[in-house]
C-alpha cells in the first residue's frame, strides 16, 4: 500500500487557445523539414549507409516524412564494439549522474512537446491528442526510471553483529532494444532509458516505419548527455541487423515490444549459447493481446458503449492494449450492439493531423491488406454489423463491427491490430469469463458492471496483466498502471512499474566478516 508519490507530466489542453496555437506552429515548422535524411548514430558519429528507406505519412502516402539510412551487419558489429568499449566507463558513472541525464532528456522532450507530437502524427498517423499523450508518457518514463534507479541504488543492508551484508545491483552489460512503431516515442524511450539508467550500453533498433521519430529521440538523448558508445541509434532490417544483434555473443539483455511471432523467435534465438559467450541472455518481450471487455446486465450502458468504442477504435485499434472482443450478456446483448453501432457511426475518420479526426489511418499497406483479409474472414464466419467507408489516399480502414461471433472464430482468436471488433453473446457471467480467458493472450481486459460479486470474481479470475473496471482498457499511465501481460502476451515485468529496472540489473550479495 505504498504511495510512491510520482507525479506525471500534464498533457496539452487543446481546449485552450495556447495549446492549439502551439500545435499549429509545430505543424508549420515540421512540414518545412519533411523529406530530410536521417542517419544512424554509431560511436558518437552519424554514419553513412548504402541503403535508405522512405518513411511515408500513412494519412497521405505521397508525402515522404523522411529518408532513413539503414545500417548493414558490419556497421552493427562496429556499434557493438563501440558499446563494449564504452561499458567500463558507463558502469562506473554514478547513478545520480545517469539519472540526471534522464531528467534532462525529460525536460528537452517537454520543450519539444508540440514538435514531437507532430512528428508522430505525420509518421505513424496518430491523432494529435493521442500523440501529445504519448509525449507525456515518454517524459514520465525518464523521470520515473531516474527515481527508480536512485531507489535501487541504495541497496539493502542486512547487518548482524560481526558481519555486514549488503545487497546491491550492477548493470548487465550491453542491451539491445527493438522498438515498435505504434508507440514510437514512449515505448522506444521507456525501454531505452531503463536500460541506460541501469548502467547498460544500449543499441536502439526501431521498427522501420517509425525511424524518423526514433531519430528525433536520438537527438534528445544525445543533447541530454549520453556519452558516445553508451547510446547508439541503429536503424536496420529486423531480419538482418535485428537478428544479428539478438544473436550476438556480447548482447546481455534484449528488450523487445512487437508481435508474438517475432517475440517468440527472439526468445528462442537468445537461448542459444554462442561461441565465446559467457552468460545467459535476459529477454523482455511485450507481445500481443486479444483483449476482451465484458459487459454485464448491470452495466451503465452509456459508459460501456463509449469505453468500448474508445478502447477498440482509438489509434485504429493498433495498440496491444486495444479491445478486439466485447463479451456481452444475453439480457442486454441486442440493445448494446445497436447502441455500439450507432456510437461507432458517429466517429470521424480521416487524416491524423485534422483536429476533428478520431480514427486515423493504419500504419502501412501491409497492415491495411492484412486487416482487410481478416475482415473478409469475419464476413464468412460472423454477421457484419457495421463497416464504415474510408478515404483512399492513405492507408485507411473504416471501423468494422461483427456480431454473433463465435468465441473460437478466427477473428475472436487472432490479433488483428486494426479497427475490427468482434461482439460475442454469452448466457451468463461465468461463461463471459470463460470466453474472455479463452485465448492465448493475457494482456488487458475490462469489465463494465455494477454488480459487486461480478467485480470481485473478475478480479480473481480474469486472466490479464491489466484489468480495468468501468473504464477504457488502453492508456496505462506510468507509475499508476504498470503495464504488461502474461501467457503469450509476453515475458518480463511491467513497464512503468517497480520491478521493471530489475530486469536490466544483476543483483549481488556482499558479506564481510568483521
Ligand atoms: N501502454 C499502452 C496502453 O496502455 C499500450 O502499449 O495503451
Amino acid at each position: 500500500e505504498e504511495d510512491r508519490g510520482f507525479v506525471g507530466a500534464a498533457d496539452t489542453d487543446y481546449a485552450e487557445e495556447e495549446g492549439r496555437k502551439k500545435a499549429a506552429e509545430a505543424f508549420a515548422a515540421v512540414r518545412q523539414q519533411l523529406g530530410k535524411t536521417y542517419l544512424p548514430l554509431i560511436n558518437g558519429e552519424y554514419v553513412n549507409t548504402s541503403e535508405f528507406v522512405d518513411s511515408l505519412n500513412p494519412s497521405n502516402f505521397s508525402e515522404v516524412v523522411g529518408k532513413v539510412g539503414l545500417i548493414n551487419v558490419e556497421q552493427a558489429e562496429q556499434a557493438m564494439q563501440a558499446a563494449k568499449a564504452a561499458f567500463p566507463g558507463w558502469r562506473k558513472t554514478p547513478v545520480q549522474e545517469r539519472a540526471k541525464i534522464l531528467r534532462k532528456a525529460a525536460d528537452l522532450m517537454e520543450e519539444r512537446r508540440a514538435e514531437l507530437a507532430v512528428w508522430m502524427v505525420l509518421e505513424v498517423g496518430k491523432p494529435v491528442k493521442e500523440a501529445d499523450g504519448e509525449v507525456s508518457e515518454a517524459i514520465d518514463f525518464c523521470r520515473y526510471y531516474a527515481d527508480e534507479m536512485e531507489r535501487l541504488d541504495k541497496g539493502v543492508i542486512y547487518d548482524i553483529p560481526g558481519e555486514t551484508n549488503r545487497y546491491i545491483y550492477q548493470p548487465r552489460g550491453i542491451a539491445v532494444v527493438i522498438s515498435p512503431w505504434n508507440f514510437p516515442l514512449a515505448i522506444a524511450c521507456g525501454m531505452t532509458v531503463a536500460a541506460l539508467v541501469s548502467g547498460n550500453c544500449t543499441l536502439l533498433k526501431p521498427a522501420e516505419t517509425s525511424s524518423v521519430i526514433t531519430a528525433k529521440l536520438t537527438e534528445i538523448l544525445i543533447d541530454a548527455g549520453f556519452p558516445k558508445g553508451v547510446f547508439q541509434y541503429v536503424p536496420g532490417k529486423g531480419s538482418q541487423v535485428g537478428a544479428y544483434l539478438v544473436n550476438h555473443p556480447d548482447t546481455h539483455v534484449i528488450a523487445f515490444t512487437g508481435s508474438q511471432e517475432v517475440g517468440c523467435r527472439i526468445y528462442a534465438d537468445a537461448a542459444i549459447l554462442k561461441p565465446g559467450q559467457k552468460h545467459m541472455k535476459r529477454v523482455i518481450a511485450e507481445m500481443g493481446g486479444k483483449n476482451a471487455i465484458i459487459v454485464d446486465e448491470s452495466a451503465d450502458l452509456d459508459q460501456a458503449v463509449v469505453g468500448v468504442v474508445q478502447s477498440a477504435f482509438g489509434y485504429s485499434g493498433q495498440k496491444c492494449s486495444a479491445c478486439s472482443r466485447v463479451v456481452v450478456l444475453e439480457p442486454i446483448y441486442d440493445t448494446f450492439v445497436q447502441r455500439l453501432v450507432e456510437a461507432t457511426k458517429s466517429l470521424n475518420i480521416g487524416e491524423a493531423e485534422l483536429p476533428s479526426t478520431q480514427v486515423g489511418p493504419v500504419i502501412d499497406a501491409n497492415a491495411r491488406d492484412r486487416i482487410r483479409e481478416y475482415i473478409e474472414k469475419g464476413k464468412a464466419e460472423a454477421q457484419l454489423a457495421l463497416e464504415l467507408p474510408a478515404p483512399e489516399h492513405g492507408y485507411f480502414i473504416g471501423p468494422v463491427i461483427f456480431s454473433e461471433v463465435s468465441p473460437n472464430a478466427v477473428i475472436s482468436q487472432q490479433e488483428i491490430f486494426g479497427p475490427v471488433l468482434a461482439v460475442i453473446r454469452v448466457k451468463d457471467f461465468q461463461q463471459a469469463l470463460a470466453v474472455a480467458n479463452g485465448t492465448n493472450y493475457a494482456l488487458t481486459g475490462g469489465l463494465y458492471s455494477r454488480t459487486p460479486s461480478h467485480i470481485q470474481q473478475a478480479q480473481a479470475e480474469f486472466e490479464v496483466g491489466n484489468l480495468y473496471i468501468n473504464r477504457t482498457i488502453t492508456g496505462a499511465i506510468v507509475a499508476r498502471q504498470p503495464f504488461g501481460g502474461f501467457k503469450l502476451s509476453g515475458v518480463g515485468s511491467k513497464a512503468g512499474g517497480p520491478d521493471y529496472l530489475l530486469q536490466f540489473l544483476e543483483p549481488r550479495a556482499i558479506t564481510e566478516n568483521i
